[in-house]
């Protein structure tokens, strides 16, 4: 099968995520910033990728890491100033690296300009920027839960009214259905656009327009309803963002990417449909909540492993269904995500730098746009939060407070295991630069532990090592630069039967690339290679036996015709 793919340079492009709490402090504050950023723009340009999508750098009282935004025209105290913006941004393009900005509009902060005045009275202009409703029998509107635990409505005094967050109290949801809403977020994105930015991530956007009939959820945990199905994929989500697309987007040569909780094949083909007319691609979901309902302990919180076949089964699922139709985005890791050596593969010491080569190829080899998380390049694993006093991030924060302290539903110590396999300090534990205290990230205290594991596992022992994960992935991204195949080929499954290894081929033009990798710590049994011949690409392991695939092994073969 060939389909003639649109070329454009993000489907091309490899993209690296900056946290920037994490990832580099450049004045000894404990936090990351901005010049820690440009200080280290050159070990990016070293390690090959073409994008940063920046998570955000926006002024923020920090309720959520920035994702709570105050003002979306100025820079976070904490990251440094505008200038300091520039000099990243003019620095990263000088390297030919471009940078992606996140995009949040689905809420602002509640110390923004707009929620500040909407809350003052009924008849404020600004009081239908965002989403209030009277009182239900003396109570919230609806039995929403936040996605942040509690109820999704809070009650402001000044009006006797709710208003709607579905992420923290401090995030308040911008009610889109408002058109000077949309004009201001429209306004703010030029702006962006203006000051020579290259795309844009967009945080929830899948959750921008809401059900106005504002119905009960479906019983989620016992204690609240469900508003995904009311809030995900609304009835107008698609004519906002072709608004978006024709008063903003079209205007310039971008990236965007929607982040799109709760979306379907269907959806997805919609928000990154190939006549470009919303988005480039989304980020689905559904390959990291394998686990959710039955698996967990409550919600998205579990100890348990997910398995490779079902995983798989997603992912090629969405490689299938999308071709020809839409872009895909491939990711293991993000900053809401544990650590993907942790989750899917091995991090013990003996199978740590295998497993994560094995993880890395079997992504970066499909067909879609791959995203590499700070320190994934690294192998960073999961760490240790021995309490919750050690946590920082307030999805945990509230769990933790709903389910152990205020409901009994679950244990401390359960759900500090389920916090230390699934939560999303684990990705936000500083990026691991050298083996000096605070392993080179600080000179002053950390905002959240550094991992005690950086004494090994650090950026300066992996240059240091032509065998370390950083220079498997520095190969990967060259492979993808080199080979149009790894980029525009038709994705065709393999042994999807088989429950330890992951197999499938690409094909573009007579070229045919042939990947295998077993997901397990056993040798298996793998005859795909035998008595084919082509070049290898790429592989964690320097020989092969015939006939089998080693512990964790991935091979990656290209044949070409004549
Ligand atoms: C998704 C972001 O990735 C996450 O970090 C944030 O907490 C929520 N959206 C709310 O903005």
């Amino acid at each position: 099968m060939q389909t003639v793919e649109k070329k454009t340079w993000w489907k091309e492009a490899v993209i690296y995520q900056i946290y920037p709490r994490s990832f580099a402090d450049s004045n000894g504050d404990g936090i990351g910033d901005l010049p820690g950023i440009t200080q280290h723009l050159p070990y990016l340009h070293e390690l090959g990728i073409d994008v940063i999508w920046l998570s955000p750098v926006y002024r923020s009282p920090n309720d959520d890491n920035g994702y709570d935004i105050s003002d979306y025209r100025d820079i976070m105290t904490d990251f440094g100033t505008m200038a300091d913006f520039d000099e990243m941004l003019s620095t990263a393009h000088s390297l030919g690296i471009k940078i992606v900005m996140d995009l949040v509009v689905n809420h602002t902060s509640d110390e923004h300009a707009w929620f500040i005045e909407s809350r003052k009275s009924k008849d404020n202009p600004f009081h239908d920027y965002y989403i209030w409703k009277e009182p239900r029998d003396g109570k919230e509107p609806n039995n929403w839960e936040s996605c942040f635990s509690g109820s999704a409505w809070e009650l402001d005094d000044a009006t006797g009214m709710y208003y709607l967050h579905c992420f923290s109290k401090k995030q308040p949801d911008l009610n889109w259905e408002n058109p000077k809403v949309r004009d201001e977020v429209f306004d703010m994105m030029t702006w962006w656009c203006e000051k020579g930015i290259d795309g844009f991530r967009m945080d929830v956007i899948s959750m921008i327009s809401k059900d106005q009939r504002f119905p009960d959820g479906p019983d989620k945990d016992g204690i609240y309803g469900d508003l995904n199905p009311y809030v995900c994929n609304g009835p107008r989500v698609h004519e906002y963002l072709q608004e978006m697309n024709r008063r903003v987007l079209s205007h310039y040569d971008l990236l965007t990417v929607g982040e799109a909780a709760g979306v379907t094949i269907e959806e997805a083909r919609k928000y990154a449909n190939n006549e470009g007319t919303e988005l480039g691609m989304v980020f689905q979901f559904e390959h990291m909540d394998t686990l959710q309902g039955e698996g967990s302990v409550i919600g998205k919180w579990t100890t348990k492993k997910p398995s490779m076949s079902k995983v798989r089964a997603i992912l090629n699922k969405w490689q299938v269904q999308l071709e020809g139709k839409a872009w895909n985005s491939l990711y293991w890791d993000n900053h809401d995500q544990p650590r993907v050596v942790s989750r899917f593969g091995d991090d013990s010491e003996k199978w740590r730098v295998l497993s994560a080569k094995m993880l890395a190829t079997c992504l970066h080899m499909m067909k879609g746009t791959p995203y590499i998380y700070q320190g994934e390049e690294l192998g960073m694993t999961n760490t240790v939060f021995e309490g919750i006093d050690q946590c920082r991030d307030i999805e945990e924060l509230n769990a933790y407070r709903q389910y152990v302290e205020e409901h009994h539903l679950v244990s401390g110590d359960v759900m500090m295991a389920c916090i230390n396999t699934v939560g999303r300090d684990n990705a936000r534990t500083p990026m691991q630069w050298d083996a000096s205290a605070n392993a080179g990230f600080t000179t002053g205290t950390p905002w959240i532990k550094v991992n005690p594991n950086y004494t090994t596992i650090n950026a300066e022992a992996a240059m240091a090592d032509p065998d370390s994960v950083f220079y498997y992935y520095q190969k990967l991204i060259r492979l993808r630069h080199a080979h149009p195949v790894i980029v525009y080929g038709v994705f065709e499954p393999l042994l999807e039967e088989n429950e330890a290894v992951y197999a499938y081929r690409r094909v573009l033009d007579g070229c045919v690339l042939t990947v295998a990798c077993n997901w397990t710590d056993q040798p298996q049994e793998c005859t795909l290679f035998d008595g084919l011949s082509g070049t290898e690409l790429i592989s964690n392991y320097k020989e092969h036996q015939a006939g089998v695939l080693a512990p964790y092994e991935a091979r990656v073969l290209l044949q070409e015709q004549e």
